[in-house]
Formats: C-alpha cells, sequence, structure tokens
C-alpha cells in the first residue's frame, strides 16, 4: 500500500502495485537556485558524441563559415582524439567536485549514432554531454524538458536509469510534452544569411522554431527561487515557456526576459544569476530589461572578455562559455583555468575560483553550468526579487 496526499490529506490509501516510496523521507532532488550549497549534480559525458546534421534549426544557432563542419561530419562521431581528450577533462572535473564535497552522478553511455525514424522525421542522436539542457529541477521536482532539435529527440533515454532512481527515492518526475518535431515546428525558411537580419528578427521575436507544439531546452530557464528568469530562443518557444508557467503554478513567477542577442539558445551564456541578486552578465547581449534588477538592488557584473584563443574549435557555442561558470555555494565558483580575467572578476566579489579546464569538453557545446544539472542544493524556497 501507498499512502497518497489528497487534497491536503496526508492519509489516504490506495492499493498500488508501484514502488514503495517512505513519503517522510526528504526527496533526493531538491534546488530552488543557482547557488545554494551544492550536494549532488549529474556530469554529462562526451562518450559517443555525435554531430548533428545540418538542418534549419542548426543552421540558426551557428555561422556560415562553421556549416562545412556539419556538412561533412553530421551522422558521425564528432573528432575522435578530441572526444578522448574530452572525456578525459570531464573525469577531472568530477573528480574536482568530489574533492569539493559533491556527489557526482552520470548519464547512461549510449550509441548516439543509431539512425532512428518517427512518424514524423529521421535523424540520429546527438549525446548526453549537457544535462544543463534537458533537465531542470525546481523544488523537489525534476523535469525532463521536450527539446527542440531533432537530434536530441531521444536524448532522455540516457538518464532514465537516473529518473527511476530518484523517482523511487522520493522525487517528483515530470516529462514535458514530447513535441512532434514535424517540419511545421521549423521555419524552414528561417533566413540565415546574415547576423544583422538575425538581429532584427529576434527582437521581433521570430526564431527558426515555430509556435506550432510547446517546445524548450531546459537551459533557457535560470532558476532564483520563486523567481524564474527564461528567454524565448531558437529552441525555446513561447508556447513552451507557458506550459512551464502553468506546469509551475502560482508559488513561481517566469519572467520573459530579451537579449540582443542574433543565436539565442540557452540563457546561461548571457545572464547567469551566481548569488542572491548577483547576476554576470554579458556586454555583447545587453539586457533589455537590465533597469528592473537595477531597480530591485541586483548588482549586473559585465563578463570580461574571453580568452579562447581563435583557432581553438567551438563547433556549437560562442566564446562567452568563459561565464558559463557552476556555483558550488554562495563563496565558490568552479570557473576555466584559462580564463584568467574571469577569476579575478570572482575573486573581486569575494567569490573563490576553482580552477578547471575542460576546453576540448567546451567544443562540443559547453562549459561548466551546461555540463551539469544540480540534483540537489541545500535551502529553501526564497523570493529575492
Ligand atoms: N548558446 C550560447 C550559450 C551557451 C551556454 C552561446 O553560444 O553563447
Amino acid at each position: 500500500k501507498l499512502v497518497v496526499a489528497v487534497q491536503g490529506t496526508r492519509k489516504q490509501h490506495v492499493d498500488t502495485v508501484g514502488p514503495k516510496v517512505d513519503r517522510q523521507k526528504k526527496s533526493p532532488v531538491c534546488s530552488y537556485n543557482e547557488w545554494d550549497p551544492l550536494d549532488e549534480v549529474i556530469v554529462g559525458r562526451p562518450d559517443n558524441a555525435c554531430v548533428p546534421s545540418l538542418t534549419p534549426e542548426v543552421k540558426a544557432i551557428s555561422s556560415p563559415q562553421q556549416w562545412e563542419f556539419f556538412r561533412k561530419f553530421g551522422g558521425q562521431f564528432f573528432p575522435q582524439e578530441h572526444l578522448k581528450k574530452a572525456v578525459s577533462q570531464i573525469e577531472e572535473m568530477c573528480n574536482v567536485l568530489r574533492h569539493e564535497g559533491v556527489t557526482v552522478r552520470r548519464p547512461d553511455i549510449v550509441d548516439w549514432s543509431k539512425a532512428y525514424e518517427t512518424p514524423d522525421f529521421k535523424s540520429k542522436g546527438m549525446y548526453a554531454a549537457m544535462p544543463r539542457d534537458i533537465l531542470i529541477v525546481i523544488g523537489e521536482e525534476i523535469i525532463e524538458a521536450p527539446m527542440a532539435w531533432r537530434s536530441r529527440f531521444f536524448e532522455y533515454r540516457a538518464y532514465r536509469s537516473l529518473m527511476k532512481e530518484y523517482f523511487q527515492a522520493g522525487a517528483k518526475w515530470t516529462t514535458a510534452p514530447k513535441p512532434l518535431m514535424s517540419d511545421e515546428l521549423y521555419d524552414q525558411n528561417y533566413p540565415v544569411e546574415s547576423v544583422e537580419h538575425r538581429y532584427k528578427l529576434s527582437s521581433e521575436g521570430r526564431y527558426v522554431t515555430t509556435e506550432f507544439e510547446p517546445c524548450f531546452d531546459a537551459a533557457d530557464f535560470m532558476r532564483c527561487g520563486k523567481d524564474i528568469f527564461a528567454q524565448q530562443s531558437q529552441v525555446t518557444n513561447l508556447f513552451g515557456i507557458e506550459w512551464m508557467a502553468r506546469h509551475l503554478g502560482p508559488d513561481y513567477k517566469i519572467h520573459l526576459l530579451q537579449f540582443k542577442d542574433p543565436n539565442a539558445m540557452h540563457i546561461d551564456g548571457t545572464f547567469n544569476v551566481v548569488g542572491p541578486g548577483l547576476v554576470i552578465v554579458n556586454p555583447a547581449r545587453p539586457c533589455l530589461q537590465s533597469e528592473m534588477f537595477k531597480k530591485a538592488g541586483w548588482k549586473l557584473v559585465e563578463a570580461p572578455k574571453p580568452m579562447v584563443p581563435d583557432d581553438h574549435p567551438l563547433w556549437m557555442t560562442s566564446k562567452w562559455l568563459s561565464m558559463n561558470v557552476l556555483m558550488l555555494d554562495e563563496q565558490r565558483v568552479m570557473v576555466c583555468k584559462h580564463e584568467t580575467p574571469t577569476i579575478k572578476m570572482f575573486e573581486s566579489l569575494g567569490i573563490k575560483a576553482i580552477p578547471v579546464d575542460i576546453r576540448f569538453a567546451n567544443s562540443i557545446g559547453g562549459g561548466f553550468h551546461c555540463w551539469t544539472t544540480d540534483v540537489r542544493r541545500r535551502g529553501v524556497l526564497e523570493s529575492y526579487f
């Protein structure tokens, strides 16, 4: 027998064959913001990562100079020597996290080169490298995002062992409505040739994803207690943000933020909240609502210019991964070892930098924040805004 809470009572007994859960026990999943002391984290895996094909949604976030790479390697593994280095850098990152007292969990190893077909499209997979893109923890609930790229349709499969375990130990587990990802979800004629034109389109709220059905990547949401900041982007539509707002209900307020960004995809390289009222902002992507934060007494600190050399491959992102840091608590930040100006900036804010090198891992699409999903932080739901 399970004990279920119905309309506020905790004592209705029903016959069930489901797993037995001690509801008095604390959920293994619990996090309300990006900076409370980190207890447990999922770190992604570079293993078997595949390059996505050059579809309209991939074109929309990459520059024409990068297209040759996608044309040549789409559907194949990322260059193997590079992946090997990424694997060892991420292992080292996990060791540092453990050394800092954090429990590290990993997704399953999956063969992402397997072709798949749904009634609407054919694709191959991409990877389970960036848990931040697919999983978001809000309170005791872990939500699997629907995603928006066809190459990421089945990404959730790598995390199902972990999801089942967390659920059986008492977490609330939700998957957002799975999109069809049929042709109607993408503006097939989305103009991608000129960056200027894309600035204009994004200022009008026009992205490659249409409003055909809800879609979002979890990394377009930034948690800050009762306030959650979201951006519409090439992978997150208004339908998806509305789903999230209604799903979370009145305990949370989702603020839609806009940035001057021609390739918007994932808010954590643009606006990274690292403490109560403390945000690292991207000087190349001004926030149109920055006054709202200043009025609330928040401190907006501009990220220093990234130090990544031009010849280091970043196949899926800009260099602004330099500001894509992971807070271990309010006083400790995991930051790239080579980003001296960023390290100095954190030190000037009284935050101790824990330098780690994941440059080869950066190449396949993310920094420390992208490579992780914080499963449990010690803290409670508060309002900071
Ligand atoms: N897509 C953004 C954010 C990555 C974390 C970028 O390339 O800067």
